[in-house]
């Protein structure tokens, strides 16, 4: 059996820790650094030739400094002499850039994939990507995860009655159609314009939600307006509560605030990016999804855990 390496990048060493503590593997010490001219000093300090390689790399704020040390690694353990190597990227930083919005704009999303690819990236695990479509970008395997099966039972505990689960745009409604599905409830969407970068506004509630318990379902929160903005919609067309669920707490410093102000009583999101603890939040761990994929990818012996749900394209 070829050696397994997990080699943990700088974004999430708490994720790396945890996986590595159900996997029963060591962490590959690694020397991420910068020299005086700002660029990034990488140096893998462990025997890593002909292992199967696995880099743990959320691309998160700092999305550029994430992306450029995970493909430093990447070459890194390339030019020692990796057998394979996986990138593990929890959340895929870009992914929302993936079409040309207007002339003169790049596919950033399509670049990110592309500059992991030349890294010597040959497969990667990522979970929950904006869009699906995102997929074909990549031209290499990939394990597309989807949070469900640990989110599902969380919102379960919380015994919500008469619940709705909502879109807060057009482009989440697949997500949240699997939430309804899953949970038995009927769906709503929020109508949502981008008058500028990092604006949202919600225009219209389309469903009934007039004395619904309502939970938003979203890939990511990142200045907080698009839950904000919705959950004040739905105040407004009636609705008697309003909870938020979403994968990524890319989170600016004021956007939790910005969610609690809008009354939003309950938040849940994933530990896919390092997030500071917080009380008004509960944060469902990704580890044990992230270890049985990993022990599935190398064909190590199943880790029990909460269940799962796993693409792969
Ligand atoms: C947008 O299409 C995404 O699905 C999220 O709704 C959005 O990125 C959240 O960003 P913000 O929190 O800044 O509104």
């Amino acid at each position: 059996m070829t050696a397994m390496a997990l080699v943990p990048g700088d974004a999430h060493p708490q994720l790396a820790q945890a996986v590595a503590a159900l996997l029963r593997e060591p962490l590959v010490p690694t020397l991420i650094s910068a020299f005086a001219d700002g660029e990034t000093r990488i140096r893998i300090e462990a025997e890593v030739r002909d292992a199967d390689v696995y880099i743990l790399q959320p691309t998160s704020t700092p999305t550029n400094e994430r992306l450029m040390t995970l493909a430093l690694l990447a070459e890194a353990a390339r030019a020692a002499g990796a057998a394979r190597i996986t990138a593990v990227v929890p959340y895929f930083g870009y992914a929302r850039q993936d079409v040309r919005g207007n002339e003169g704009e790049p596919r950033s999303a399509q670049l990110a994939a592309r500059v992991l690819r030349c890294a010597g990236i040959e497969r990667l695990v990522t979970l929950e990507l904006h869009t699906p479509a995102l997929e074909s970008a990549f031209e290499m395997p990939l394990v597309h995860l989807q949070a469900d099966g640990l989110m599902l039972p969380a919102i379960r505990n919380r015994n919500l009655p008469h619940l709705t689960i909502v879109s807060p745009d057009a482009g989440g409604l697949r997500r949240a159609q699997r939430y309804a599905t899953a949970l038995a409830a009927p769906l709503a969407v929020v109508v949502k314009t981008r008058p500028g970068a990092d604006v949202a506004v919600a225009l219209q509630v389309l469903g009934e939600v007039r004395g619904r318990v309502c939970l938003i379902v979203d890939d990511m929160a990142s200045t907080g307006g698009t839950i904000a903005g919705a959950a004040q919609a739905l105040l407004e067309a009636g609705a008697a509560e309003v909870h938020a669920l979403f994968i990524h707490a890319v989170m600016a410093p004021s956007a939790l605030e910005r969610i609690c102000a809008a009354s939003v009583r309950t938040v849940t999101t994933t530990d896919s990016v390092a997030t500071a603890p917080d009380a008004r939040v509960q944060l469902v761990s990704i580890a044990p999804l992230i270890a049985q994929t990993l022990a599935r990818l190398a064909r190590r012996p199943a880790i029990r855990s909460e269940a799962t749900h796993v693409q792969e394209s």
